[in-house]
């Protein structure tokens, strides 16, 4: 299995027949029989714990089946967590990012809020938001619309699909729901633990329109190129030819903004 930058793909198939376990396997929590996995062109398949985790940390972004948030947390503080760790923004650039992710999935009334005082969506939304935190190159989601109504499902899907056009980002989505397939460039199906590829259904569902979510993100998105722009060009201490291949993506990163910006404009025209 081979999933480029910016691919948005699902796997389907019967309860047991290894999703999970792809995942974790994937994601260096599990190791294969045979084979082997790279990530982001690193290959992590005999990597020792302590690079593994850095890995995960910077390059893997998680949605479990069951959330896995800290309960004692409240929904903001799941979500600086990852990026206090990675230890390279400023409390206020980490602040101001996790409050931005929030919003994006739905959840700017709900910043305080502990596990126990969000519903299953709402839990299942903090997860995503926290896969995001880092800016992963892949993220796994493992059924991650499984506690949300369809439309909202829907939406959330289309939000990660968004995700991944602008920011080149991989998804890799377990899910049993067929209509979440339609996003998707390629459809996996699992057998008692094989996989085999499959085009995507044929039938296209309508854009959900969440305008003014995705005029904030945009907002915030060039906020946090800025941030790490500044950061590049004036306390990097890396070389030269390292900067320049940075420089060149956030370019690349700021002109994919700009077109979701035209595409929005040209939608409300319309
Ligand atoms: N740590 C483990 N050790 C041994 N067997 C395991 C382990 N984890 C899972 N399995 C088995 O491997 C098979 C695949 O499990 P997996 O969790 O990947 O299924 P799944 O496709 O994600 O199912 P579901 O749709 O129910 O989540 C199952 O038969 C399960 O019992
Ligand atoms: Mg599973």
């Amino acid at each position: 299995m081979k999933v480029g930058p910016g691919e948005f793909i699902s796997v389907m198939g019967p309860s047991g027949s290894g999703k999970s376990t792809l995942l974790n396997i994937i994601g260096g929590l599990d190791n294969p029989t045979s084979g082997r996995i790279k990530v982001a062109g690193i290959d992590i398949t005999d990597m020792g714990e302590g690079e593994l985790s850095k890995i995960r940390r910077d390059k893997i972004g998680f949605i479990f089946q069951s959330y896995n948030l800290m309960p004692v947390f409240t929904a903001l503080e799941n979500v600086e967590t990852p990026m206090v760790l990675a230890g390279e923004m400023s409390e206020k650039e980490i602040r101001e990012k996790a409050i931005s992710l929030l919003t994006l999935v739905g959840l700017s009334g709900r910043l305080d809020h502990r596990h126990h005082e969000l519903s299953g969506g709402e839990n299942q939304r903090v997860a995503i938001a926290r896969a995001l935190a880092n800016d992963p190159s892949i993220v796994f989601a493992d059924e991650p619309t499984g506690n949300l109504d369809s439309e909202s499902g829907q939406t959330i899907i289309h939000l990660l699909k968004w995700l991944s056009e602008i920011r080149h980002q991989s998804f890799i989505i377990v899910t049993h729901d067929l209509e979440i397939g339609q996003f998707t460039n390629k459809i996996y199906y699992m057998k008692e633990g094989k996989l085999t590829e499959d085009e995507p259904p044929k039938t296209v569902l309508p854009k959900k329109v969440l305008r003014e979510q995705q005029l904030a993100f945009l907002a915030s998105e060039l906020s946090v190129v800025q941030d790490y722009l500044v950061r590049l060009i004036d306390n990097s201490k890396r070389p030269f030819t390292e900067l320049q291949y940075e420089m060149e993506q956030m370019k690349d990163r700021i002109n994919r903004i700009n077109e979701k910006i035209d595409q929005l404009y040209k939608e409300k025209r319309e």
